[in-house]
């Protein structure tokens, strides 16, 4: 579970990108974060994996408070940044390992684990290459992989699909089906609506940082027009918005 409580962010520009949100992000479910390009998507995902800090508010990690408690509750999260051309002179097992020692990861077993990830998105052929030789998907492969590695029960990615190859992007929603009905939390955004309609089982709907919806899908169509697509409902509420 994750708790956000009245949080807000202006950064140094003016610009109030997140405005008193308040979201909680159940355990069991895809919670599907919504909305278009400059939302506010990115800012909320920096402040609940403690990357930048809230003006106001509280966000609880599995309970766990990420600005007084940012150790803990950080090694309760795998986090996929929207950008993953980092650590790019790192060679693909490198960095695994590097991001596997940074989280405590028992040395026994790593490297099994490692097999088997590597092994769900082809990229075991691709260890021993340095990170920038990689193509983008190939990066975000390799940072998805690495922020699993220590088998967070909180995933949270941002825009996780984009650029990724239909097979990896099949993989990476049947592991996220998996994680969820395991009990545990998967929180991503996404601006492109057909990947929020086939995998959330939750969504809000985020708009010049404030929210304008959260809950099932069901119930957003069910308050819409019976034979509304989510297309249509999503840029009705943002536009108005
Ligand atoms: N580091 C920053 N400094 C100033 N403004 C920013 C910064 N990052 C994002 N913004 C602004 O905050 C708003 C929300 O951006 P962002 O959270 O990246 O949205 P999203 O991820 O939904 O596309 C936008 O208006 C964006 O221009
Ligand atoms: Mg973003």
């Amino acid at each position: 579970m994750i708790k956000i409580e009245n949080v807000s962010k202006t950064y140094g520009s003016g610009v109030k990108a997140v405005d008193s949100v308040t979201l909680d992000i159940p355990d069991g479910a895809i919670f599907g974060f919504l909305g278009p390009n400059g939302a506010g998507k990115t800012t909320l995902i920096k402040m609940i994996t403690g990357i930048i800090h809230a003006d106001q508010g509280n966000i609880l990690v599995d309970g766990t408070n990420i600005r007084t408690n940012p150790i803990e509750a950080k090694l309760k999260i795998g986090f996929v940044p929207d950008d993953p051309n980092m650590f790019l002179r790192l060679k693909g097992l490198e960095y695994l390992n590097f991001m596997a020692d940074m989280y405590d990861v028992p040395k026994a077993g790593r490297s099994n684990d490692i097999k088997t990830l590597t092994e769900r998105f082809g990229m075991q052929d691709a260890l021993g290459d340095q990170m920038q030789s990689y193509s983008h998907g190939m990066r975000q492969k390799m940072i998805l992989i690495g922020a699993l590695i220590h088998k967070p029960k909180v995933w949270i990615l941002d825009e996780p699909m984009t650029g990724l190859d239909p097979k990896s992007s099949f993989e990476l929603k049947e592991m996220m089906r998996e994680h969820a009905d395991q009990g545990n939390v998967v929180f991503f955004s996404t601006h492109v609506l057909e990947v929020a309609e086939k995998v959330c089982d939750q969504i809000a709907v985020i708009n010049k940082g404030k929210i304008l919806y959260s809950g099932s899908l069901k119930d957003m169509r069910k308050s819409a027009q019976e034979d509304s697509s989510l297309e249509k409902i999503f840029l009705e509420m943002t536009e108005n918005g």
